[in-house]
Order: C-alpha cells, then structure tokens, then sequence
C-alpha cells in the first residue's frame, strides 16, 4: 500500500514511524515533512493546506491511504476534496472538523446533546462581553471561536485581564476572523487530561490515555504553547474514568454529530477538565494531540494502517486495538522565545548520540537540513521520546537524550510527567 502523510511536524514524525512498521505499507510520502521524517519516508514540497495539490499528488502516485495529521487542512475540507475523487483519507470531514475549528459550533452541539462542559455564552459585541464580566466576575476564561494555533484562549484571573483579552479580540481584532466571536467560559478548576479515541462514526474506542504539558515553562508557569511534552499512560486516566469519559462525554458527541446529519471518522481528542462534579469537556480537538501523538503511538500494538482502514471503512468495531503495557515520555525541545518569536537556522548537534541511546526515538518538529547539517526550522524542535517499564526509567532515558542534543538558545521542561511520578495523577 502506497500512503500519503500530510503534515511536517512531530506528531506527523511519530505517525510515518508507526505506519512503517505495517507489513502492509510498501512506500510512505509526507508533505511537507522534515528533516527527521525524511529518514522513514519520501519528503513532498507541498504544504500541507494545499489541498488541490495534495489531491493531484495522491492521484498520481496511487496513493491509497492519506493520513492528514495537522487541524488546519481538515478544517478547510481536505477530507471531503479527498473522498470526492475517491480517494480514501483518515481524518474528519470539515463538517465535523468544525468540533475544533468553532468552539461556538463545538459549545452548542454539547449543549444540545448534554455533553459535560462548562458554561459559557458566546459575544460579538465587545459591550456585551464586557458587561457579563463585570456580572460573572474572575477567574473567567475568555475563547476566540476560530482556530488560533492554541493561542486563542486566554485564562484570566482578574477582570482587567477579561476585559484586555475581549478588546484585543473583538475590538482590535488581533486575532482576526478567528476572534470575531468568542465565548466567554466558566473558569474550571481541576486537573487536565486528554483522552483520543478512534472513531468511525458509530463505534468509538479510547486511546491509551496520555497527558500533555501545555505551560512553556516549569512548574506549569508561563505562557501556553502547543504542548512541551507528554506522556502515557497518565495514572489519573484510569481504565474505568476512561469508559466513563467514552459513555458521557465521546459517544454522545459522536451520536450528536450523527444525529445533526454530520458522520466522524478519524481521531477525537477531548481536551478535559477532572473537576469535582467529573469530567467537563474544554475543547475538542479533531485529530491526533501533537506531543501526545509521539507518546501514545509507540504504545500501540499492531497495525495503525489496519485502524485507519477500518475507521474509513466503518469497521472499527471489528478492529484490533490493543496497547504495550510500557511507559512513555516525550520531552520537547523547543527554540529560545518558542512560544513567542523565535530564530531558526541554529545547528542541532549530538541527534546521532541520543538516536542511538536503548528505547530512545526522537521525533523531529521543526527540523531542516541545511548544507548537510540538522538545523532548527520551528518553534519546537524536537520530541525526545523513550520508553521503559515505569515512567521514572522512560522519563531517566529522554531525559538522558535530551542532555546529549544541543542547538543555541534550545529550551525544554524539566519536570514533564511530574503529577504521573509524584501518583498524583
Ligand atoms: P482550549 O484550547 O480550549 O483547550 O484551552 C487551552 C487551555 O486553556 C486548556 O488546555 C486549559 O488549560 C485552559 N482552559 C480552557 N478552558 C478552561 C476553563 N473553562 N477553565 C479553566 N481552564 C481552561
Ligand atoms: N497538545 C495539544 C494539541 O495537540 O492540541
């Protein structure tokens, strides 16, 4: 089998890895891809949100399974123009992509169908906005409704700070489209897990649970990023929380969907709040988590390829899904100022040394080859990810790699899987 992998980060990394190992897969191409990925597969020049392109590519090459990992193109319709040609794709189509790429669509559909969340309404009048702050009071969460590359949420713990974040969005529109409407959210208070699952549209089977690290710095202090590492299984996620959270909270948004004439085939990521009165949604995502991915999949026993032809075929019911019973960590590597501006072009050294550390893998973010050498190409870097039989002994090897690659300005958390270790989670 021929697949296509659309996307250049470490999440794509950790998926063109997984889908090698299928007896199946003959040959893998990923567009854009990066320097890592280029190791496993054949590296396409087209971004990953050129959808016409990516349509002409798979056709001409045969491709018979295109896996697209980044939010972006699923919700611009990459699905849809696939299967329109026949093609088969894994990942939602943009109607259901709309979960991540509306919090407006996403807050409605789980208020229609009773989905556990917190409350919240929604304003494109800034006095309006304004005017229910003063009501609610802080700590209130402010939202933008469109996708904002996980910068659209603001947490505010004082009203000035409410107040800063509604002006910045529907008054000088820094955010764009995407902060044209916002919801303003009961502020949740609680420890924060992810919970993905597979699903084609009926059945739904929970991932391995993982937990990601979204504060840049230690301590969960500083700014909020994509996520600066993960790992898997979080303890908080026990077996039956996570059947809980796939009859209250996944299967009900699945069915809602369906019922709203709308079928979900591919990863849903339920980004969740374990409050005291249980699990509350905060945000869905509608594909693979990016570290989360880079911990989750080396735990997955068998075929991926097998699963997503399954979930495009509407067969995931009958579907193999099984887990390692090994620990993960992933400790991203990020580049001086990430998330902020950042530069690129600085040298990785010592990638070859922690390659070849025992149950190491690193996943490649932005990376790129320049004059023959490993350069920085994003704002994180790498996903220095290993594997034991406790977390203490997965987190001692990435921790171990990560001290071994150096570029200028590199950055990364001291403390990834800390709540897992401390049996706090
Ligand atoms: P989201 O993109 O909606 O997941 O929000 C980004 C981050 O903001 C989440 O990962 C949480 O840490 C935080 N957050 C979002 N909504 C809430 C809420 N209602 N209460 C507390 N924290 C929140
Ligand atoms: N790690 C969070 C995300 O992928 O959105």
């Amino acid at each position: 089998m021929r697949v296509l992998v659309v996307g250049g980060g470490g999440r794509e990394h950790a998926l063109v890895w997984k889908l090698r190992k299928s007896p199946r897969v003959k040959r893998i191409y990923c567009a854009p891809g990066n320097a890592g990925i280029a190791e496993l597969a054949e590296c396409v020049d087209i971004a990953a949100d050129d959808i016409t392109k990516l349509v002409k590519f798979a056709e001409e090459q045969e491709i018979e399974l295109t896996v697209a990992g980044p939010e972006a193109p699923l919700a611009a319709g990459i699905a849809d123009a696939f299967k329109a040609e026949g093609l088969k794709v894994f990942g939602p189509v943009a109607a259901a992509a709309r979960l991540e790429a509306s919090k407006v669509f996403a807050k409605q559909l789980m208020q229609k169908y009773g989905i556990p969340t917190a409350e919240s309404r929604t304003f494109t009048v800034a006095e309006d906005a304004l005017e229910y702050i003063r009501r609610k009071g802080a700590p209130i969460v402010v939202k933008a409704d469109g996708l904002a590359a996980g910068k659209g949420v603001i947490v505010a713990q004082t009203m000035a700070e409410a107040e800063a974040a509604v002006k910045r969005m529907l008054v000088a529109g820094e955010f764009g489209a995407a902060g044209k409407r916002i919801v303003l959210e009961e502020y949740l208070a609680g420890e924060e897990v992810s919970v993905l699952a597979f699903t084609d549209g009926k059945a739904v089977v929970p991932m391995a649970g993982a937990q990601d690290h979204k504060a840049a710095y230690d301590h969960d202090r500083g700014p909020n990023t994509g996520g600066m590492g993960a790992y898997s299984p979080a303890p908080v996620l026990t077996p039956e929380l996570l059947q809980q959270v796939r009859r209250e909270i996944l299967e009900p948004t699945v069915d809602g969907l369906r019922r709203e004439g709308i079928t979900f085939q591919g990863v849903l990521y339920a980004g969740l709040m374990l409050t005291a009165d249980g699990p509350k949604v905060l945000e869905y995502n509608v594909r693979f988590g990016d570290p989360e991915c880079q911990a989750i999949l080396p735990r997955l026993k068998g075929d991926l390829a097998e699963i997503m032809l399954a979930v495009n075929s509407g067969s995931l019911a009958e579907a193999t899904i099984a887990w390692h019973d090994r620990h993960t960590a992933c400790v991203v590597m990020a580049s001086g100022g990430y998330p902020g501006t950042y530069a690129t072009g600085k040298v990785i050294t010592g990638l070859a040394e922690a390659a070849a550390m025992p149950d190491v893998y690193l996943f490649h973010a932005g990376t790129a080859v320049r004059d023959g050498k490993i350069v920085t190409a994003g704002g994180r870097v790498l996903g220095v990810t290993a594997w034991g039989d406790t977390l203490a002994s997965a987190l001692e090897k990435a921790y171990r790699a990560v001290r071994t690659i150096r570029f200028e300005g590199a950055h990364y958390r001291s403390d990834i899987g800390h709540r897992g270790r401390a049996g706090t989670s």
